[in-house]
Protein backbone atom coordinates (compact mmCIF):
# COMPACT_ATOMS: atom_id res chain seq x y z
CA UNK A 1 0.00 0.00 0.00
CA UNK A 2 1.69 3.72 -0.83
CA UNK A 3 0.02 6.64 0.29
CA UNK A 4 -0.24 9.83 -1.93
CA UNK A 5 -0.96 13.12 -0.10
CA UNK A 6 -1.88 15.83 -2.45
CA UNK A 7 -1.58 19.44 -1.02
CA UNK A 8 -2.27 23.05 -1.50
CA UNK A 9 -1.32 25.33 1.21
CA UNK A 10 0.26 28.76 0.96
CA UNK A 11 0.55 29.88 4.45
CA UNK A 12 1.31 26.51 5.87
CA UNK A 13 -2.15 25.80 7.63
CA UNK A 14 -3.43 23.19 5.54
CA UNK A 15 0.08 21.69 5.82
CA UNK A 16 0.50 22.12 9.29
CA UNK A 17 -2.86 19.50 9.68
CA UNK A 18 -2.27 17.26 6.80
CA UNK A 19 1.47 16.45 8.52
CA UNK A 20 -0.60 15.60 11.81
CA UNK A 21 -3.26 13.29 9.87
CA UNK A 22 -0.13 11.68 8.12
CA UNK A 23 1.51 10.58 11.69
CA UNK A 24 -0.88 7.77 11.50
CA UNK A 25 -0.23 6.19 8.40
CA UNK A 26 3.35 3.98 8.40
CA UNK A 27 3.70 3.25 5.02
CA UNK A 28 5.52 4.87 1.34
CA UNK A 29 4.40 8.43 1.36
CA UNK A 30 4.85 10.49 -1.32
CA UNK A 31 3.77 14.52 -0.86
CA UNK A 32 2.66 16.64 -3.82
CA UNK A 33 2.51 20.17 -3.42
CA UNK A 34 -0.57 21.21 -6.13
CA UNK A 35 1.25 24.99 -5.89
CA UNK A 36 3.83 23.41 -7.55
CA UNK A 37 3.36 24.14 -11.75
CA UNK A 38 5.65 21.82 -12.80
CA UNK A 39 3.74 18.96 -10.67
CA UNK A 40 2.63 15.99 -13.25
CA UNK A 41 -0.51 14.43 -11.45
CA UNK A 42 -1.24 12.37 -14.80
CA UNK A 43 1.93 10.30 -13.73
CA UNK A 44 0.45 9.04 -10.76
CA UNK A 45 -0.34 5.37 -11.07
CA UNK A 46 -2.94 4.62 -8.33
CA UNK A 47 -3.84 0.82 -7.45
CA UNK A 48 -6.79 -0.50 -5.13
CA UNK A 49 -5.38 -0.55 -1.70
CA UNK A 50 -3.29 2.59 -2.20
CA UNK A 51 -4.63 5.62 0.02
CA UNK A 52 -5.14 9.41 -1.27
CA UNK A 53 -5.10 12.31 1.18
CA UNK A 54 -6.42 15.56 -0.46
CA UNK A 55 -5.82 18.55 1.81
CA UNK A 56 -6.86 21.94 0.81
CA UNK A 57 -8.24 25.10 2.02
CA UNK A 58 -11.65 26.76 1.68
CA UNK A 59 -11.47 29.99 -0.11
CA UNK A 60 -14.89 31.84 -0.55
CA UNK A 61 -16.47 28.59 0.96
CA UNK A 62 -15.33 26.72 -2.66
CA UNK A 63 -11.61 24.85 -3.45
CA UNK A 64 -9.23 27.30 -4.49
CA UNK A 65 -9.93 27.92 -7.87
CA UNK A 66 -7.10 26.11 -9.88
CA UNK A 67 -7.24 22.77 -7.96
CA UNK A 68 -9.76 21.08 -9.95
CA UNK A 69 -8.63 20.98 -13.05
CA UNK A 70 -5.06 19.96 -11.55
CA UNK A 71 -6.73 17.13 -9.59
CA UNK A 72 -8.95 16.44 -12.88
CA UNK A 73 -5.52 14.48 -14.45
CA UNK A 74 -5.17 11.87 -11.59
CA UNK A 75 -7.18 8.53 -11.87
CA UNK A 76 -8.00 6.70 -9.00
CA UNK A 77 -8.92 3.69 -9.83
CA UNK A 78 -11.00 2.93 -7.00
CA UNK A 79 -8.41 3.29 -4.28
CA UNK A 80 -9.90 5.24 -1.34
CA UNK A 81 -9.79 8.74 -0.14
CA UNK A 82 -9.38 11.00 2.52
CA UNK A 83 -10.42 14.65 2.46
CA UNK A 84 -8.93 17.50 4.32
CA UNK A 85 -10.25 21.14 4.67
CA UNK A 86 -8.69 24.54 6.78
CA UNK A 87 -11.25 26.79 7.17
CA UNK A 88 -10.28 30.72 8.78
CA UNK A 89 -13.22 30.33 11.21
CA UNK A 90 -15.63 31.67 9.10
CA UNK A 91 -16.97 28.72 7.48
CA UNK A 92 -16.60 25.79 4.75
CA UNK A 93 -19.80 25.79 3.29
CA UNK A 94 -19.53 23.69 0.09
CA UNK A 95 -15.05 23.02 0.12
CA UNK A 96 -15.51 19.47 1.08
CA UNK A 97 -18.55 18.48 -1.23
CA UNK A 98 -16.94 19.77 -4.12
CA UNK A 99 -13.48 18.33 -3.16
CA UNK A 100 -15.25 14.70 -2.91
CA UNK A 101 -17.05 15.32 -5.76
CA UNK A 102 -13.98 15.98 -7.85
CA UNK A 103 -12.15 12.71 -6.26
CA UNK A 104 -15.29 10.58 -6.99
CA UNK A 105 -15.24 11.74 -10.80
CA UNK A 106 -11.63 10.48 -10.61
CA UNK A 107 -12.57 7.44 -9.60
CA UNK A 108 -12.12 7.54 -5.49
CA UNK A 109 -13.84 6.23 -2.96
CA UNK A 110 -13.93 9.17 -0.17
CA UNK A 111 -14.11 7.19 2.95
CA UNK A 112 -14.04 10.24 5.45
CA UNK A 113 -13.33 13.92 5.90
CA UNK A 114 -11.76 16.78 8.52
CA UNK A 115 -12.41 20.10 8.17
CA UNK A 116 -10.21 22.04 10.73
CA UNK A 117 -9.68 25.30 11.83
CA UNK A 118 -6.55 27.12 10.80
CA UNK A 119 -5.18 31.00 11.32
CA UNK A 120 -7.09 32.75 8.42
CA UNK A 121 -4.46 33.57 5.77
CA UNK A 122 -5.62 36.85 5.42
CA UNK A 123 -7.19 38.59 8.13
CA UNK A 124 -4.88 36.62 10.33
CA UNK A 125 -6.39 37.35 13.66
CA UNK A 126 -9.23 34.99 12.99
CA UNK A 127 -7.93 31.54 13.71
CA UNK A 128 -4.94 32.60 15.41
CA UNK A 129 -3.18 30.10 17.09
CA UNK A 130 -5.20 27.41 15.20
CA UNK A 131 -4.64 24.58 15.48
CA UNK A 132 -3.39 24.64 19.01
CA UNK A 133 -2.41 21.66 20.90
CA UNK A 134 -6.19 20.39 21.40
CA UNK A 135 -6.66 20.46 17.30
CA UNK A 136 -3.73 18.46 17.40
CA UNK A 137 -5.24 15.74 19.71
CA UNK A 138 -8.14 16.05 17.76
CA UNK A 139 -6.64 15.58 14.28
CA UNK A 140 -4.52 12.14 15.69
CA UNK A 141 -7.98 11.20 17.00
CA UNK A 142 -9.19 11.21 13.20
CA UNK A 143 -5.99 10.07 11.55
CA UNK A 144 -6.06 7.53 14.04
CA UNK A 145 -9.36 6.73 13.60
CA UNK A 146 -9.57 6.89 9.48
CA UNK A 147 -6.29 4.52 9.74
CA UNK A 148 -8.53 1.69 11.44
CA UNK A 149 -11.55 2.23 9.33
CA UNK A 150 -10.07 2.14 6.05
CA UNK A 151 -9.69 -1.58 5.37
CA UNK A 152 -13.11 -1.78 7.05
CA UNK A 153 -15.58 -0.16 4.49
CA UNK A 154 -16.42 0.28 1.05
CA UNK A 155 -19.09 3.44 1.61
CA UNK A 156 -18.82 6.76 0.38
CA UNK A 157 -18.77 9.45 3.44
CA UNK A 158 -21.85 12.31 3.34
CA UNK A 159 -20.22 15.28 3.84
CA UNK A 160 -21.67 18.67 4.14
CA UNK A 161 -22.19 21.32 1.66
CA UNK A 162 -24.92 22.28 -1.07
CA UNK A 163 -25.23 21.94 -5.30
CA UNK A 164 -24.96 24.10 -7.66
CA UNK A 165 -22.21 24.74 -5.11
CA UNK A 166 -21.90 28.76 -4.13
CA UNK A 167 -20.52 31.20 -6.69
CA UNK A 168 -17.14 31.36 -5.92
CA UNK A 169 -16.31 35.08 -4.79
CA UNK A 170 -12.62 36.09 -5.60
CA UNK A 171 -10.93 38.50 -3.32
CA UNK A 172 -9.78 41.73 -4.41
CA UNK A 173 -6.70 41.61 -2.78
CA UNK A 174 -3.65 41.46 -5.18
CA UNK A 175 -0.15 41.82 -3.14
CA UNK A 176 2.23 43.56 -4.71
CA UNK A 177 5.67 44.58 -3.81
CA UNK A 178 7.57 47.64 -2.39
CA UNK A 179 10.50 49.09 -2.74
CA UNK A 180 12.44 46.17 -0.10
CA UNK A 181 12.33 44.45 -3.56
CA UNK A 182 15.11 42.66 -4.93
CA UNK A 183 14.06 41.17 -7.91
CA UNK A 184 15.10 37.85 -6.79
CA UNK A 185 11.93 36.23 -9.09
CA UNK A 186 11.29 33.52 -5.36
CA UNK A 187 7.37 34.79 -5.69
CA UNK A 188 7.27 34.58 -9.40
CA UNK A 189 8.61 30.76 -9.49
CA UNK A 190 6.53 29.71 -6.84
CA UNK A 191 3.01 31.09 -7.74
CA UNK A 192 0.39 28.46 -7.83
CA UNK A 193 -0.89 30.50 -10.77
CA UNK A 194 1.64 32.02 -12.78
CA UNK A 195 0.34 35.75 -11.87
CA UNK A 196 3.70 37.09 -10.93
CA UNK A 197 5.93 38.05 -14.06
CA UNK A 198 8.85 36.97 -14.03
CA UNK A 199 10.52 40.11 -15.55
CA UNK A 200 9.00 42.51 -13.33
CA UNK A 201 7.91 40.52 -10.28
CA UNK A 202 7.00 43.54 -8.29
CA UNK A 203 3.86 43.27 -9.83
CA UNK A 204 0.81 41.09 -10.07
CA UNK A 205 -1.51 39.73 -13.24
CA UNK A 206 -4.42 40.85 -11.33
CA UNK A 207 -6.90 38.85 -13.68
CA UNK A 208 -4.54 35.69 -12.69
CA UNK A 209 -4.35 36.05 -8.73
CA UNK A 210 -6.47 33.96 -6.70
CA UNK A 211 -4.97 36.09 -3.28
CA UNK A 212 -3.74 32.99 -1.74
CA UNK A 213 -0.81 34.59 -0.14
CA UNK A 214 1.72 32.60 -1.14
CA UNK A 215 4.03 35.02 -2.05
CA UNK A 216 3.48 37.01 1.04
CA UNK A 217 4.66 34.34 3.36
CA UNK A 218 7.69 33.78 0.90
CA UNK A 219 9.31 36.66 0.32
CA UNK A 220 12.67 37.25 1.93
CA UNK A 221 12.51 40.81 2.31
CA UNK A 222 8.62 41.14 3.18
CA UNK A 223 7.83 43.67 0.47
CA UNK A 224 4.66 41.86 -0.59
CA UNK A 225 1.84 42.88 0.67
CA UNK A 226 -2.14 43.74 0.22
CA UNK A 227 -3.49 47.18 0.41
CA UNK A 228 -3.82 48.28 4.61
CA UNK A 229 -7.38 49.51 3.47
CA UNK A 230 -8.64 46.65 2.21
CA UNK A 231 -7.44 44.57 5.12
CA UNK A 232 -9.06 46.83 7.55
CA UNK A 233 -12.35 46.59 5.28
CA UNK A 234 -11.89 42.49 5.11
CA UNK A 235 -11.61 42.53 8.72
CA UNK A 236 -14.29 44.83 9.71
CA UNK A 237 -16.34 42.65 7.55
CA UNK A 238 -15.11 39.21 8.39
CA UNK A 239 -15.81 40.77 11.97
CA UNK A 240 -19.42 38.60 12.64
CA UNK A 241 -18.80 35.36 10.83
CA UNK A 242 -15.14 35.03 12.17
CA UNK A 243 -16.30 35.43 15.91
CA UNK A 244 -16.11 32.66 18.69
CA UNK A 245 -14.05 29.83 18.33
CA UNK A 246 -14.78 27.62 15.84
CA UNK A 247 -15.33 23.33 15.87
CA UNK A 248 -13.29 20.84 13.91
CA UNK A 249 -15.63 18.91 11.94
CA UNK A 250 -15.14 15.02 11.51
CA UNK A 251 -17.23 12.88 8.78
CA UNK A 252 -16.76 8.41 8.41
CA UNK A 253 -18.62 6.31 6.20
CA UNK A 254 -20.31 3.76 7.51
CA UNK A 255 -19.07 -0.11 8.03
C1 LIG B 1 -8.83 33.91 -0.94
C2 LIG B 1 -9.17 33.34 0.42
C3 LIG B 1 -10.48 33.03 0.74
C4 LIG B 1 -10.79 32.48 1.99
N1 LIG B 1 -12.08 32.15 2.27
C5 LIG B 1 -12.37 31.58 3.47
C6 LIG B 1 -13.71 31.18 3.77
O1 LIG B 1 -14.61 31.25 2.96
N2 LIG B 1 -13.97 30.68 5.02
C7 LIG B 1 -12.99 30.58 5.96
O2 LIG B 1 -13.28 30.16 7.08
N3 LIG B 1 -11.70 30.90 5.68
C8 LIG B 1 -11.38 31.40 4.46
N4 LIG B 1 -10.08 31.72 4.17
C9 LIG B 1 -9.03 31.37 5.14
C10 LIG B 1 -8.32 30.07 4.75
O3 LIG B 1 -9.25 29.05 4.45
C11 LIG B 1 -7.47 29.59 5.93
O4 LIG B 1 -6.67 30.62 6.42
C12 LIG B 1 -6.57 28.42 5.54
O5 LIG B 1 -5.96 27.93 6.69
C13 LIG B 1 -5.46 28.81 4.61
O6 LIG B 1 -4.66 27.68 4.40
P1 LIG B 1 -3.07 27.76 4.36
O7 LIG B 1 -2.61 28.25 5.72
O8 LIG B 1 -2.64 26.38 4.08
O9 LIG B 1 -2.74 28.76 3.31
C14 LIG B 1 -9.75 32.27 2.94
C15 LIG B 1 -8.44 32.60 2.61
C16 LIG B 1 -8.13 33.12 1.36
C17 LIG B 1 -6.70 33.42 1.04
S1 LIG C 1 10.24 37.22 -3.36
FE1 LIG C 1 10.20 39.32 -2.56
S2 LIG C 1 12.20 40.16 -3.04
FE2 LIG C 1 11.97 38.34 -4.32
S3 LIG C 1 11.08 39.14 -6.25
FE3 LIG C 1 9.38 38.54 -4.96
S4 LIG C 1 8.78 40.43 -3.90
FE4 LIG C 1 10.83 40.75 -4.72
S1 LIG D 1 0.39 36.60 -6.79
FE1 LIG D 1 -1.59 36.02 -6.04
S2 LIG D 1 -1.86 33.86 -6.64
FE2 LIG D 1 0.34 34.34 -6.84
S3 LIG D 1 1.22 33.72 -4.88
FE3 LIG D 1 0.71 35.91 -4.69
S4 LIG D 1 -1.36 35.93 -3.82
FE4 LIG D 1 -0.99 33.82 -4.59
Amino acid sequence: MKLYAFYFSPTGGTKRVLDEVLTAWDCEKHLVDLADRAADLGGISFEKDDVCLAAVPSFSGRVPPFIPQKLEKVQGKGAKAVLIVSYGNRAFDDTMLELKGRLETSGFRCIAGLAAVTQHSIVTKYGAGRPDEADLAEIRGFAQKCAELLPLTENSVEVPGNEPYRPYHAIPMKPKADSRCTGCGLCARRCPVGAIPAEQPRTVDKSRCISCMQCVRLCPRQARHVSAVMLWVAERKLRAQCAGRKENNTYFAEQ
